[in-house]
């Protein structure tokens, strides 16, 4: 019994840290990663990686985590996914600008090293 009532207060204290730090970065808010908003996203970034880089042939697997900022209309989506380049899986980070055209710009596609 006591020690579940720590592990509840450990738990409400790291919920307001995080909730915390997503305030502190204004306008950034955590995205949910099973968004099919999200996914259409991440799957726009490897689709434009893959466009822009011949050789690049990256299969989307997963959206990890990611936030997004919204200033004005235009919105930033910062993003960890996972795509397998043919031999392996591995983690990329992106960034996609969403404006209101529903127009999106791949701005920042890299590896993760492990
Ligand atoms: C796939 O990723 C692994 C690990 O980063 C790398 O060793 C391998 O060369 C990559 N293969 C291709 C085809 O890019
Ligand atoms: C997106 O907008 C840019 C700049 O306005 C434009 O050059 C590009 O053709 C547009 N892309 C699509 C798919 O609409």
């Amino acid at each position: 019994m006591k020690f579940q009532c720590l592990v509840f207060i450990l738990v409400v204290l790291f919920a307001l840290v995080a909730t915390n730090q997503a305030i502190s970065t204004s306008g950034s808010r955590p995205i949910n990663i099973n968004d099919p908003h999200v996914i259409e996203i991440a799957n726009f970034a490897v689709t434009e990686y893959n466009k822009k880089n011949n050789e690049a042939k990256l299969k989307f697997e997963k959206v990890i985590n990611g936030i997004s900022t919204t200033i004005n209309d235009e919105t930033s989506y910062r993003l960890t996914l996972a795509a397998n380049n043919g031999s392996s899986s591995n983690n990329y980070a992106v960034n996609v600008l969403e404006k209101p055209s529903k127009n999106y710009t791949l701005t920042f596609f890299a590896l993760i090293q492990a």
